[in-house]
C-alpha cells in the first residue's frame, strides 16, 4: 500500500491551539508537514507554540467568524509558506444551555464560529485551491449534528449546518479534484469536554458520559471509553492522504458507536 506522504506539505488547522486541533496539528507535524496553526486565543496559541517548538510551525492569531481576517490570513500563509494543500475546520464553541435559556447572542455567536467560519475559511481557501486543482479539506463537525442533544441545540443545528455544507462544497469541488469530508467526534477529552463536567480535573470520565442517562435522553458510549484527540487526528489525517483519493462528501463518526451510527 502507498505510505501516506505529509512530509514537506503545507496544511492549515483553525482551533490549532488546544484540543482537538492541537492533537491534528501534532499528527502533521510528526510525518514533517508544515503547518499555520490558527486560532482566536493568542495567549494559548503562544503556550502551544512555545511547547511544540517546531520551525514547521507556524502560528496566526484570528477570529474564523470574520471574513475579512480568514482571507487576509490566507493570503499571507500562502504568500510566506507557500500552497495549501489541506485545510481543516476545527475551531468550534459549545454554549451548552436548553432553547429557553438560549440567548439570542449565544445563537448568533455558535453560529458565527461554527457554521459561517466553516463557510469563510472555505471559500476563501477554495479560491486558491481550485486553480490548481488540487487539495483536501476537512470538516470537524459533531456526532450531535445528526442526533438531538438537550441543551445543546444552537451548538447541533450548527454543526448539521457546517456538515451539510461540506457535503454540497464537496459536490461543487469534485471537479477540480478537491475533496471535502467531515469528521463528526463523539466526546473527546479536550477542554470543550470537560467544560460540560462537574469537576473539570477529574480523571475519570463521569459515568453518564460512559453509561449513557435517561434523564438526557443520551445513551453512552458502546465501546466503553471516551476518544483521545489523537482518535479524531488519525481519522482527520487519513481523509486529507492519498490513501483516501477516491473518498469525498463522507461524513465520518468517531464516536464509539454513541450515536448507533445514525
Ligand atoms: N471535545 C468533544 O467532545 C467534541 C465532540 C464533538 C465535536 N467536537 C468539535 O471538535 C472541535 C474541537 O473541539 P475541542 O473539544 O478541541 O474544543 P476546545 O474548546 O478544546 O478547542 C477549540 C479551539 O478553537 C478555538 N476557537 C474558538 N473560537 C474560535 C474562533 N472564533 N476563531 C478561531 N479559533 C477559535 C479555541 O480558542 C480553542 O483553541 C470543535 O469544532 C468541536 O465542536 C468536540
Amino acid at each position: 500500500m502507498k505510505p501516506i506522504d505529509f512530509a514537506s506539505k503545507l496544511f492549515a488547522v483553525t482551533g490549532a491551539a488546544q484540543g482537538i486541533g492541537a492533537a491534528i496539528t501534532q499528527a502533521l507535524l510528526d510525518r514533517d508537514a508544515i503547518v499555520a496553526a490558527l486560532d482566536i486565543c493568542a495567549d494559548t496559541l503562544q503556550a502551544f507554540r512555545d511547547r511544540i517548538a517546531s520551525p514547521r510551525l507556524h502560528t496566526y492569531c484570528l477570529d474564523i467568524a470574520n471574513y475579512s481576517q480568514v482571507e487576509s490570513t490566507i493570503g499571507r500563509i500562502e504568500s510566506s509558506l507557500g500552497p495549501i494543500v489541506g485545510w481543516i475546520n476545527v475551531a468550534g464553541i459549545l454554549t451548552p444551555k436548553s432553547i429557553l435559556e438560549t440567548t439570542p447572542d449565544d445563537w448568533e455567536r455558535t453560529f458565527a464560529v461554527n457554521t459561517t467560519g466553516v463557510f469563510n475559511a472555505c471559500q476563501c481557501v477554495a479560491r486558491v485551491m481550485v486553480p490548481r486543482c488540487s487539495g483536501a479539506i476537512v470538516t470537524v463537525s459533531s456526532n450531535a449534528a445528526s442526533v438531538p442533544r438537550q441543551n445543546m441545540a444552537a451548538y447541533a443545528a450548527s454543526k448539521a449546518a457546517a456538515t451539510q455544507f461540506t457535503r454540497c462544497l464537496g459536490l461543487e469541488l469534485a471537479e477540480f479534484g478537491i475533496r471535502c469530508n467531515i469528521v463528526s467526534p463523539g466526546s473527546t477529552d479536550t477542554p470543550m469536554q470537560r467544560s460540560l463536567w462537574s469537576d473539570a480535573t477529574a480523571t475519570d470520565v463521569p459515568d453518564a458520559v460512559l453509561q449513557g442517562s435517561l434523564s438526557h435522553f443520551r445513551i453512552g458510549i458502546p465501546l466503553r471509553r471516551i476518544a483521545s484527540p489523537e482518535d479524531v487526528a488519525d481519522a482527520v489525517l487519513f481523509l486529507l492522504s492519498d490513501r483516501a483519493r477516491h473518498i469525498t462528501l463522507h461524513d465520518l463518526r468517531i464516536d464509539g458507536g454513541a450515536t448507533l451510527g445514525a
